[in-house]
Formats: structure tokens, sequence, C-alpha cells
């Protein structure tokens, strides 16, 4: 049992790669052995230089890196590394614990941990797997964000169709609003960009411009399209629009920020202009 669960995760090891850059061919021999046989699938060089071109080609989860080295240290590795790879978890293996590099470089230089080299790598082998948890739990962590951005996109296409979808049904309705509104939303954006609003409050207001007479469709054919002067009855109809607006936008949560424009479209700075009735839920 203990040797089949072993497998298993060895399996799994295998799925993260590890890079070992020393200068000495012994040491690199041995953690090849010992990181092979733990199930990783193991990379190892002596030259730095060569290392940090391997990194910039291939995709490694894990660094082991010796800290003196020739022709460079192990820092200055680190520090050509993190220009092109923030993600790289490294591992510093020093001679002895008064060679390691002091503490503020390896905070500066975004160094995971440290270890002193040992014939035994019982030490390197407890960092190594605290370090692939680490990635483990920032892999499923980026694969969360890329899974909620790509349902925000998702979300943002669906708002974008019910736009199209019920600035169709207007047009069909009443083909003076399509050009009225979408004149409403223009000149409504140019005044909103001189008053200096963010981008946000510029959409709203875009959408609310659009929307504004979105009402009309509750409005009769007989006195929308009448072409003759309006009856008091008839005129006190079209006045319904804007409450008749905000009661079918105010089913759709994605419209919360507009019903204020639709609701006010009517009144006035200074008073006059028609009255809403509210009947926002
Ligand atoms: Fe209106």
């Amino acid at each position: 049992m203990r040797k089949h669960l072993q497998g298993v995760e060895n399996i799994e090891n295998n799925t993260y790669r590890i890079i070992a850059v020393d200068d000495e061919e012994g040491i690199i021999d041995s953690l090849s052995i010992f990181l092979k046989r733990s199930g990783y699938d193991f990379t190892g060089v002596t030259n730095p230089q060569e290392a940090i071109q391997l990194i910039k080609e291939e995709h490694f989860d894990l660094m082991i890196l010796d800290f003196i080295m020739t022709p460079f240290h192990g820092d200055q590795v680190v520090e050509e590394i993190r220009k092109f790879n923030k993600d790289l978890y490294i591992l510093l293996l020093t001679g002895h614990k008064d060679l390691a590099p002091p503490l503020e470089t390896i905070r500066r230089l975004d160094i995971q941990g440290y270890c002193e080299k040992s014939d035994k790598f019982d030490q390197l082998l407890l960092l190594i797997e605290s370090g692939i948890k680490s990635i483990k739990q920032m892999n499923e962590i980026k694969e969360i964000n890329n899974r909620l951005s790509n349902t925000y996109e998702k979300l943002e296409q669906a708002y974008l169709e019910s736009i199209k979808t019920l600035r169709y049904t207007i047009e069909a309705k009443d083909m003076y609003t399509r050009g009225h509104s979408d004149r409403v939303a223009a000149f409504s954006v140019l005044i909103g960009k001189k008053l200096g609003l963010s981008d946000e409050d510029l959409h709203t207001l875009e959408i609310g411009g659009l929307f504004h007479d979105i009402g009309k469709i509750g409005v009769p054919d007989s006195v929308l399209l009448k072409d003759s002067k309006l009856t008091d009855e008839e005129y006190s109809q079209i006045k319904q629009h804007p409450n008749i607006g905000v009661h079918i936008l105010s089913n759709a949560s994605i419209f919360d920020d507009i019903l204020p424009i639709v609701e006010h479209h009517h009144e006035k700075y200074d008073g006059t202009g028609y009255p809403r009735k509210t009947c926002r839920k």
C-alpha cells in the first residue's frame, strides 16, 4: 500500500520541473540521483549562464542554486532571472551558513529559502516539498483567477447582448427614439467628459442616454406616433414613460446604475419638468 502511495506521489512530483545550478559536478550528480528517485523532473547544469538561458527558453517550477560559484555568484544569477521571471521558486544552497547572502538580499531577490549543503539532502528535500506545495497553491489561485475572469467576460458579453436586444425592441416601436437616444447618449458623454467624469461614470451616462426613453414602449402607438397636437389626457400618458422605463429596467440589476437617469430625465434643476411617480422596487 505504502509502495502504491509512493508511486502516486512520484507521478504527481513528475509534473513539477526542477533545475539545479552548481559549479561542482558532484553535487549536480548527487542531486540528480536523489531528486529523480523522489519522482521529480530534474535538470542539472554546472554553468550559471547556461541555466539563465534554459530558464528563458523552458518552463521550470523550482530552482536550486549554489551561492558561491564561478564566474558569478548565485545572487547575481537570481538578479538576472528576476528580470524576466518573477514566478520561479528559488532555493539557495550555501557552503556554510556564515557564507549565506544577507537577509536583505534574499528578500530583495525574492529567494524563497536557503539551506546549507550537506551529504544528506533531508533538509533540502523538506524545503523542496514545501516549495512544491506553495507552487501548487499558486497555480490553483491562478486557475481560479482565470476562471473568474472568463466568467466576468461572459457576464459582460451577456450584458452587452441584453442591451442590444432591448435597443432593437425600442427601435422597432419608434424609429424617432433611435436617432434621438443615440444623440442624447453622445451629447451626454461629451458633457460628462468636459465635467471630468470617470470612465465608469461616462459608461453609465452613455447607457443611460441610450435607454432613457425605453418607457415609451408602454405608451400606446396612437399617442406615441400621433402627428397632430396631443390632448391633455394623451400628454399625461406620454409623461408616464420615465416611470414605465424604470419599472422595466428595475427587473435587471445590471441596469441599477442607470435607473436615476431614466427616472429623472424630464425633471429640471429649477423644479419644472414633469414629475415622476415612484415605482422603483
Ligand atoms: Fe423622454
